[in-house]
């Protein structure tokens, strides 16, 4: 008898194939204008194996079961839930349909996009954890992105499905994204592992955000969260709130490439976040915002690159005498 994972990866192969083959029907028409919208032509959809999943309340169910997978499997998977009246439901309904793979290019789990106005479903849903997907060790992409980052010793992290699109389809294949939850320890982990393996170690993270407060808190999260990879980790501040596709689909490829080329190193990005909160037009504003990027400078290793640091917080407050700077940060840094 074939292991549980073995049988849930194969339901989710069969699974992907029958979303994709949905995608050529006229009901679909929703899904295919949706990806054209976007930039996504048939061949770009076929490339990351975009699906669609159609309206109704156990399709791939029933195809599933007629592939002699048991309803426990199907549960287990997380391809559809118990409904009330004790039948299965199709988890995925009148969506577009994202399959995620793990690193060898196994579908372990599904994001799927609301297309209709009148669904009042949330905009984005996920596969929910399983013995096979667990979202806070998946990353969006990285079985085609892994070849690259291990060569360029650089990641790309965008936020979204289509950012991950855009980029590779503008020349940026080292991009990937998380699934439904913010960047955090696993994904430093699974990152940090493939920047490890290459020999000309650069080791360089580049996260996108389109500059909403939520991007900006995971940015600064990811940067609690491990000092070593902070130190190496950029931001690429998006112009104008756009994401990469956005991006991509206004102003082209070249504007996605050259995103990436110039990122702002992630302490520098802290720093001038940490300004920005404050009313640095008053003398109060200021000293808050000294405190609170001051104690952020704290926690940068090397001296040097502390100091550069300690100048450039002086020059965004306006600060003439440098040395104050300085000195405050030396102060915190021996309390901690
Ligand atoms: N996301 C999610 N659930 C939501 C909203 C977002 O899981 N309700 C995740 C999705 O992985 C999404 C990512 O967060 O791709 C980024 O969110 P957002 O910027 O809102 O999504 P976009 O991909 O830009 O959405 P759109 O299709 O509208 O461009
Ligand atoms: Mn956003
Ligand atoms: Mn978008
Ligand atoms: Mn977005
Ligand atoms: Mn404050």
């Amino acid at each position: 008898q074939k292991g549980e994972r073995t049988r849930l990866v194969e339901a989710h192969k069969v699974a992907a194939d029958w979303y994709q083959e949905q995608l050529e029907t006229p009901e679909a028409e929703i899904g295919r204008t949706f990806l054209a919208e976007r930039g996504f032509d048939a061949e770009a959809a076929k490339h990351f194996g975009v699906g669609y999943a159609p309206v109704g309340w156990e399709h791939l169910v029933r195809y599933l079961r007629g592939k002699g997978f048991s309803d426990k499997e199907i549960l287990l998977g997380g391809l559809a839930s118990q409904g009330q009246r004790g039948g299965l439901i199709d988890r995925f309904r009148g969506r577009l349909v994202w399959p995620i793979r793990d690193t060898t290019g196994e579908v372990i789990g599904f994001g799927a996009r609301r297309l209709r106005e009148d669904d009042n479903g949330p905009k984005y849903l996920n596969t929910p954890e399983t013995p096979i997907y667990k979202k806070s060790n998946v990353l969006y992409g990285l079985d085609l992105a892994k070849k690259e980052i291990a060569k360029s010793g650089r990641a790309v992290v965008v936020e979204g499905y289509t950012d991950v699109m855009a980029c590779h389809l503008a020349g940026v294949t080292s991009a990937v994204a998380t699934c439904g939850t913010s960047f955090g320890e696993d994904h430093i982990k699974i990152i940090r592992r493939l920047l490890m393996d290459t020999s000309q170690y650069r080791g360089e993270t580049v996260f996108t955000f389109d500059g909403d407060a939520a991007g900006q808190k995971a940015a600064l999260r990811a940067f609690e969260d491990d000092q070593k990879f902070a130190a190496r980790t950029s931001i690429a501040i998006t112009p104008g709130g756009m994401d990469p596709c956005e991006l991509r689909l206004t102003k082209g490829d070249d504007a996605v490439r050259e995103l990436i080329e110039n990122p702002v190193p992630l302490f520098e990005f802290a720093l001038r976040s940490a300004v920005e909160r404050h009313r640095v037009d008053t003398a109060e504003g200021r000293a808050a915002a000294l405190e609170e990027a001051s104690k952020i400078i704290t926690k940068i290793k090397d001296r040097s690159i502390q100091h550069e640091y300690a100048v450039q917080l002086a020059g965004l407050l306006g600060i003439l005498d440098e040395q104050f700077v300085v000195r405050r940060i030396s102060q915190l840094a021996r309390w901690q």
